[in-house]
């Protein structure tokens, strides 16, 4: 005889794990999504330090400890979504971006405008890449339960 047991909540209810899933894969989104925004401001205001205005080198440093601050919580996201959702490719991604962005902070500081100028740009397009990349690839959305439908570990006896 089937019980009531047997079967799902007639309420569509989120899955847990899914749920989780779901939000680290928006929480990477969202962070890479500062970190871009954060980036395309150091060139302005490097320009603005170029241009004479030497306020523009200090919010260029201000620029500088946001973007790679915000890298390290990119990379902190991305470990969660290498063990949640089992995708590596964030976190390869987002190492060799901090790696770069660690350099181009102490190229800047050294004024070694040789390197930093060129790591600059290709900081500036690895970040554009990823963020393309991740707002185009699916976030897992967490299956709502149908109603009356089996449980999976009964529906396969
Ligand atoms: C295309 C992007 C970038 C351009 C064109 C650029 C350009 C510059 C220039 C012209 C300077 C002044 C160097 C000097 O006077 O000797 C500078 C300094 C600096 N840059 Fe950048 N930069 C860029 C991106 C970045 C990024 C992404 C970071 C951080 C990860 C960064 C960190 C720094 C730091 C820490 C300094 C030294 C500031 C100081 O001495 O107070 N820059 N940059």
């Amino acid at each position: 005889m089937v019980t009531i047991d047997r079967f799902r909540r007639a309420v569509p209810a989120r899955s847990d794990a899914g749920h989780r899933k779901w939000s680290c894969g928006w929480a990477l989104r969202a962070v890479v999504s500062a970190h871009a925004v954060a980036i395309f401001g150091q060139p302005v205001f490097a320009g603005v330090y170029l241009s004479g205005d030497y306020d523009g080198l200090r919010w260029h440093l201000a620029g500088a400890n946001t973007v790679t601050s915000l890298g390290y919580v990119q990379l902190i996201a991305a470990i969660v979504v290498w063990v949640r959702l089992r995708q590596a490719w964030p976190f390869v991604a987002t190492l060799a971006l901090v790696a770069a962005e660690t350099v181009q902070y102490f190229a800047g500081m050294d004024g070694a405008l040789w390197l930093h100028l060129p790591l600059g740009v290709l900081t500036v397009v690895a970040l554009t890449v990823m963020f393309i990349a991740v707002w185009r690839q699916p976030v897992l959305r967490p299956a709502p339960r149908t109603a009356w439908a089996p449980r999976e570990e009964e529906a396969s006896g």
